[in-house]
């Protein structure tokens, strides 16, 4: 479970916060779109709420947990083990190819080698199979989002965030996108958040939630 409590953030020189006093609870297995106009601090609500920005002030909790009280070497494996994160701009290694992309987190966690098997089957359930070994550059604007997708459940995380995924992609990957997370949630139980400015990808989810100039809409 996840709980924003009074998350308030007012970025450097900014005259207004860009989210204010935002309380939010999120159950495990939720399924969850966040809209709002540009500007309106979805990005900014995404990235404090999966621990990669701290708030000006206010609390996230991580069952229970205040993330603050968590040494930086535990976050560490929080952020490596339970959550995983979809950019906008996805961000791939372009000198790795596909299956080593997927790979990274498990590198990181020296368990390589076990979830070598896992990431075929990611591939294989996003629609790349066969695909495994091309680089970036020889993979589509679709595909190489859903390698990125495969790359943030390579640890089977517990929480997905996902900033925009189908912001640059053709309606026909964006709908394959939301139709894997819808997936992947109900297979596989994940938390899933996911940013979008489309309305119907926006309707797919359990749960909107709506941010109007840093505050929550009810
Ligand atoms: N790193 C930053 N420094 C200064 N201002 C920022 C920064 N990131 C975002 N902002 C401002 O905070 C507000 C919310 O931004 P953001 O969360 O990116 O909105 P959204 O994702 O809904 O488009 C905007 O006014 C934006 O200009
Ligand atoms: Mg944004």
């Amino acid at each position: 479970m996840i709980r924003a409590k009074g998350l308030t953030k007012t970025f450097p020189n900014a005259k207004i916060p860009a989210l204010n006093q935002v309380n939010l609870e999120i159950q495990n297995g939720e399924f969850i779109s966040l809209v709002g106009r540009s500007g309106s601090g979805k990005s900014t609500l995404l990235y404090l709420i999966s621990t990669l920005d701290s708030a000006s002030s206010g609390e996230v909790f991580y069952d229970q947990i205040n993330i603050k009280d968590i040494p930086a070497e535990e976050i560490y494996q929080l952020r490596n083990k339970q959550i995983g994160f979809v950019f906008q701009f996805h961000y791939l290694i372009q000198e790795l190819t596909a299956i080593e992309n997927v790979l990274l987190a498990a590198r990181k966690a020296k368990e390589h080698e076990k979830r070598k098997d896992l990431a075929i089957s990611l591939l294989k359930e996003v629609g790349l199979e066969g695909l495994e070994h091309r680089y970036p550059s020889e993979l589509s604007g679709g595909e190489q989002q859903r390698v990125a997708i495969a790359r943030a459940l390579i640890m089977e995380p517990t929480y997905l965030f996902a900033d925009e995924p189908t912001g640059n992609l053709d309606s026909i990957n964006g709908q394959i996108i939301i139709d894997l997370f819808e997936k992947i949630n109900r297979e596989k139980g994940t938390t899933i958040i996911f940013v979008t400015h489309d309305k119907e990808f926006a309707a797919k989810a359990k749960r909107q939630i709506t941010l109007v100039n840093g505050v929550l809409a009810v």
